[in-house]
Parts: structure tokens; C-alpha cells; sequence
């Protein structure tokens, strides 16, 4: 593709300057310029959390976080990957925990150095109000914890910039569990889709999806029945 067929952009990537068309998102850009992701791209769509990317604008002082299967290139933007931010997750027992701020503490106990800075908030690519779960699980208010942070994907971006070195996703991910398995418990459509699952109902199916091919059960996927 030649630059006067159609607009493109100067990116640099870890440091390498690379010309690409302006539209794409870093990732495709990424692609187009030759990289390839071996790491650091799960689902393409937003959802996964593993393409995390800081950037700089020319110009600007701002570190900025993005997910790079999200976010447009912009002429002059330098580019690294974070696909992963090493981060110390505690391993309990759901059933045995209290849903109480407690629990917070003893497994995280860092949570109590927040300094309300709002770093968090402002790296976070999902728009997500960071701070304001870690100070609700902070005072244990487990619901409010799970709520707030529902949408939270785990990229890592609120982890990386935390002065306090607090992992804001483990104390998310630990809230929506409590809340979950304590608070709300499971609901009445779930326990009858189980007890249906028990009593064999689809049992026929299962075994009949067993016997296709690939593209036949590719086929089924993308013409499923959609509830919304
Ligand atoms: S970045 Fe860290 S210290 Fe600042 S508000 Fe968020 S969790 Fe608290
Ligand atoms: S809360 Fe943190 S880990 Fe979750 S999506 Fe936002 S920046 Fe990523
Ligand atoms: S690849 Fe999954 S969120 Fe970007």
C-alpha cells in the first residue's frame, strides 16, 4: 500500500519508527508494521484484558494506558506493549471468607496505603471508577466493590501506575467473588439450568454435537439462537 493511496501515520513501536495507515488500531497497525502477537492479544474485542499498551503523544507529557486492539493510532505515538504485570494474587478459599473489609485486608493489605490519588481511575481504559472499589473494599462495602468494578477486564494498566503498588483488579476480582458466592448467591435460573443439566435434558444434543466436524459445529455456533 503506498502513503499516497491512502492517509497514513507515523507510529513508533518500542522505539522503531514505522509508517501505517491512520484508522487502524494498534494491534492491526502493530501487524501491519510486521509484529507479530505470539503474546499480548487474546479476544481482539475488548474483553480480555491482554493487549495493555502505554503510549506518549509527540508533545505531551502524558503517559497514556489503552487497550491496543482498541485504540486508533494517532501520528506520532510511541508504543509499548505491558501484556502482563507481574502482581502477587492470594489464593483463599470463597467458601470459608466473610464478605466484610477484613477479608480485604488480611489478603490485601496494601489496600490500606490508597493514597485517593486517582491514578487508577484516570489509566483505567474501561472507564472504570478504580479508586472509588478500592475504597469501598476498604470500608467493606462488598457490594458496592463488585459493582463498581464489574466491568474491570484485568489488563493490569490501574496496577502499573498505582504508587502504592496496590493491584487494584485482585481486590475487584475478590469483591464480585464475595458478592457472588455470600451476598447474592446463586440465582434461581441457574440452579434450574444445573438441576436440568443433572436430570440429563441434554444429554441427546451433547452427544449429537460430539459427532461434528469442525466447520459443522463452527456452522452451529455462528447460527445459534441469541437471547440478549
Ligand atoms: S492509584 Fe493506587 S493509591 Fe492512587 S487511588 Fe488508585 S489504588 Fe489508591
Ligand atoms: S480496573 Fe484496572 S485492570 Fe480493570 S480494566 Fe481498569 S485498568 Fe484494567
Ligand atoms: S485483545 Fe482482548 S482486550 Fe484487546
Amino acid at each position: 500500500m503506498m502513503d499516497d493511496e491512502v492517509e497514513m501515520v507515523t507510529i513508533y513501536v518500542m522505539g522503531k519508527r514505522h509508517r501505517v495507515p491512520a484508522g487502524l488500531t494498534i494491534m492491526k497497525a502493530m501487524e501491519y508494521a510486521g509484529h507479530q502477537f505470539r503474546r499480548g492479544a487474546g479476544c481482539r474485542g475488548g474483553f480480555c484484558g491482554a493487549c495493555a499498551t502505554i503510549y506518549r503523544t509527540k508533545g505531551s507529557y502524558k503517559l497514556q494506558g489503552a487497550l491496543a486492539c482498541q485504540k486508533i493510532v494517532e501520528d506520532g505515538m510511541y508504543i509499548a506493549q505491558i501484556p502482563f504485570s507481574p502482581a502477587e494474587k492470594k489464593t483463599y478459599n470463597i467458601e470459608e471468607l466473610r464478605p466484610d473489609a477484613g477479608v480485604f485486608l488480611e489478603y490485601y493489605p496494601e489496600i490500606a496505603r490508597c493514597l485517593s490519588c486517582n491514578t487508577c481511575t484516570k489509566a483505567c481504559p474501561q472507564d472504570i471508577m478504580v479508586m472509588d472499589y478500592v475504597q469501598a473494599a476498604l470500608r467493606g462495602d462488598v457490594e458496592e466493590a463488585a459493582k463498581l468494578s464489574f466491568d474491570c477486564i484485568g489488563c493490569g494498566l490501574c496496577a502499573v501506575r498505582c504508587p502504592a503498588e496496590i493491584v487494584p483488579y485482585n481486590i475487584g476480582q475478590l469483591a464480585r467473588r464475595l458478592y457472588s458466592r455470600h451476598i447474592v448467591g446463586p440465582t434461581e435460573h441457574v440452579l434450574k439450568r444445573v438441576r436440568e443439566i443433572e436430570e440429563g435434558r441434554f444429554d441427546e444434543e451433547i452427544e449429537e454435537l460430539k459427532t461434528l466436524d469442525r466447520e459443522a459445529l463452527q456452522e452451529r455456533y455462528e447460527t445459534r439462537e441469541r437471547r440478549l
